[in-house]
């Protein structure tokens, strides 16, 4: 027998027999609730929780099979121990089917009946068992999956479908409410949220942080006007910046095993929430990360005596060479960011050096040359400028191999690093210097052309003279001169 208390639900129209079988077994271990029949009987299962049922097989107003299919449908997994004083062919032939779980001849002994309790209990927790055990086994696997997820979208796609193969959800919604009940729908089609609102409202005070799912049946649905569905089920969360987040499952017919779904939409959602809510975090601090970062640079360009121009231009040129070879929106988002990014390494130079006026010496020289590197440094902290780091790192290579940090030749320098060297080195040609004024576009281009392929890419040269000639690229001229394309 197990530490819990059995209950043990006796169907037994001879008081006798039901009188000295209840004195038997009522105990601190098992409690007996007697009935003379199976009307009664089923009326007890359909309110209460049993164990297991005892039954006399030749009950007066139902057959046995009968009362048997009854119970199966209220609860399939509850045992039934018939006993009988008379067993007949019918009991013989039904035997061997599925609804005969245990038969005892009377008069049994009490110690035979326990035997037999204990049997058809422990058999009836090895199926719940492994069936629960296969059931972990797949939650292990989703929750793997989920906690694998990159980005915010790659997690809503994978809850859902998770959602959808293992509680067969008809239609799953991911809310963000915030404070002023405004309403962003991360996951699912589009609803009313008048629908809804009511709910969170009622739902709030009693669930919130709770962690536990609540149901709505259908009654209570149709009171809110919501005709779509038979049952809901949904978690709801309290994020940091005072914000909800809502989970809705909606079941258009009606489901058995609710206990199991609500348990298994529990773990799957709270998981979610957990991962949803790290990302979220994450995604947070690398913006503000990346905007420090680029407020960072600006504040360096100052400091190196240009005006805050200089990355805004060499970005506004990259992107139209980007643009003209077309390249992916990811690629040219990390282009954007190297260009506003790619001099941050000058953090790590003494000012003297950066802004001394006049020629530099080979050992200053050598420590501008650090930059590319120092940039690399600081950006590949972050997780999502790890490309923006690379880019960084190469954008003072040289296409013919005598440029920096490494003296990578041709197409080793990655392509977007040869598209940001030539963008920030015809900028600089179009800026104002201490020792000449800025050179007009084309004797820029010129110039850029005689240091070709040396320095510059000349298919990239060539989509940049395409750019110029079509009139599609404005510079806007800096007035300060700057140590960057010292040479
Ligand atoms: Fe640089
Ligand atoms: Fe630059």
């Amino acid at each position: 027998m197990t530490d819990k208390q059995i209950r043990i639900l006796l169907v037994e129209p001879h008081a006798q027999i039901a009188e000295s079988v209840s004195a038997a077994l009522d105990s601190t271990e098992l409690t007996v609730i007697h009935v003379n029949c199976a009307r009664e009987a089923l009326e007890l299962i359909e309110k209460d929780v049993f164990d297991v049922v005892i039954c006399e097989y030749h009950l007066p107003e139902m057959s046995y099979i009968d009362l048997r299919n009854k119970i199966a449908a209220i609860d399939p997994g509850l045992p039934v121990i018939i006993t009988t004083a008379l067993i007949d062919s019918q009991l013989v032939s039904q035997a061997s089917s599925e609804r005969i779980d245990s038969i005892l001849l009377k008069p049994y002994s009490i110690k035979d009946l326990k035997a037999r309790i204990s049997k058809v209990i422990s058999n009836k927790q090895n199926v719940a068992d492994s069936l629960r055990l296969k059931t972990y086994m797949f939650l292990h696997e989703d929750l793997l999956q989920l906690s694998e997820s990159d980005t915010i979208s790659d997690l809503l796609e994978k809850f859902n479908s998770i959602l959808k193969d293992e509680v067969q959800a008809d239609e799953i919604h991911v809310f963000e409410i915030d404070s002023e009940k405004n309403v962003r729908n991360l996951l699912g089609r589009e609803i009313d949220k008048q629908d809804f609102i009511p709910l969170i409202d009622e739902m709030f005070k009693s669930q919130i942080g709770t962690k536990r799912p609540f149901f709505l049946t259908q009654e209570r649905l149709l009171e809110m006007g919501c005709m779509s569905y038979s049952l809901v089920l949904g978690l709801l969360e309290k994020l940091e910046t005072n914000s909800i987040i809502l989970i809705l499952m909606g079941y258009k017919n009606s489901i058995k095993n609710l206990d199991l779904i609500k348990e298994d939409f529990g773990i799957l959602a709270n998981f979610f929430l957990n991962i949803y809510k790290n990302l979220r975090y994450s995604e947070l601090l690398e913006k503000a990360y990346t905007e420090l970062l680029e407020s960072l640079a600006s504040t360096i360009e100052e400091k190196d005596r240009y005006t805050g121009l200089h990355s805004s231009e060499v970005e506004k040129i990259a992107l139209s060479i980007a643009e003209k070879i077309g390249l992916t929106d990811e690629e040219k988002e990390i282009l954007r960011k190297a260009s506003m990014l790619h001099d941050i390494g000058k953090i790590g130079i003494p000012d003297e050096i950066l802004n001394k006026p006049g020629k530099l010496t080979d050992t200053e020289y050598e420590k501008i040359k650090e930059h590319p590197i120092i940039g690399y440094r600081i950006l590949s902290r972050s997780r999502t400028l790890q490309d923006v780091a690379k880019i960084v790192l190469h954008h003072h290579e040289w296409y013919g191999g005598r440029g920096y940090p490494f003296g990578l030749v041709g197409e080793e320098i990655p392509l977007l690093a040869r598209i940001l060297c030539l963008s920030d080195a015809f900028h600089a040609l179009t800026s104002d210097r201490p020792y000449r004024p800025a050179f007009p576009v084309d004797k820029a281009l010129e110039i850029v052309k005689s240091e070709t392929p040396e320095k510059f890419d000349p298919e990239l040269v060539a989509l940049l003279e395409e750019i110029i000639n079509e009139g599609r690229l404005q510079i806007n001229y800096d007035q300060e001169m700057s140590s960057e394309q010292i040479d």
